[in-house]
């Protein structure tokens, strides 16, 4: 399935034509410093890499990265992914820092899950935030995400490794949870 939707956004997989996009918002230090991967600063030929490694990766059948956007404008406002990882399904999301506080990211990772449990057929999906992220932490939350252990993760953008909360969701558990 290429193109998700919810009541206000629609996902779907990142084109180059994104990249100024995901330039300009992965350049806030305030977003990068929460991921694992973009490094800081960013440039628009780390957002072309990127475009690249995720497009191979969905043919490949090992990652469904999106581009998150607006129904009602086509706006583009963030990013969503589901990634194998050691064999281990993986959730990341981000936001651009103009658009937060409005239910995006819960929005558009409870629709990127249901197509993960759905039709990847994901048993689990993994994801985590860091130790500073309790906004992060509340949208896990309230996806049905459980707490599991806390661990260290490198961020690019920080150049450190940072305390990192883990959690896991269930198929069966998001199954019994109502929508965000
Ligand atoms: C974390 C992030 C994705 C949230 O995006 P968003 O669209 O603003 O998230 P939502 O509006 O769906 O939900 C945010 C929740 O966190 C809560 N929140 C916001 N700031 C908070 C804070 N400082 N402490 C506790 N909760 C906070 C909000 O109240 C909301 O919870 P609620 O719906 O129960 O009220 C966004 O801030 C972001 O992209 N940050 C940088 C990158 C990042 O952290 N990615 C995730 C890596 S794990």
């Amino acid at each position: 399935m290429t193109i998700l939707e919810s009541d206000r956004l629609q996902l779907r997989p990142p084109v180059p034509e994104d990249a100024p996009f995901f330039t300009e918002a992965l350049s806030d230090y305030e977003v990068a410093r929460q991921l694992a991967s973009p490094p800081h600063p960013y440039t628009e030929a780390d957002a072309k890499t990127f475009i690249e490694i995720v497009t191979k990766a969905r043919a490949m059948g090992e990652g469904w990265v999106y581009t998150i956007l607006t129904r009602a404008t086509g706006t583009p406002v963030g990013c969503c992914g589901v990634h194998i990882k050691d064999g281990r399904y993986e959730l990341g999301y981000w936001i651009a820092k103009p658009y937060w506080g409005r239910g995006f990211a819960t929005e558009a990772a409870h629709r990127l899950l249901a197509f993960a449990f759905g039709v990847v057929q994901a048993d689990a999906v993994e994801a985590g935030w860091f130790h500073d992220n309790p906004a992060s932490g509340r949208v896990l939350a309230r996806l049905g995400f459980e707490a599991d252990h806390v661990e260290s993760w490198p961020s690019k953008a920080r150049g450190e490794m940072v305390l990192c909360n883990r959690a896991m969701l269930t198929r069966a558990r998001f199954g019994r949870k109502k929508a965000a």
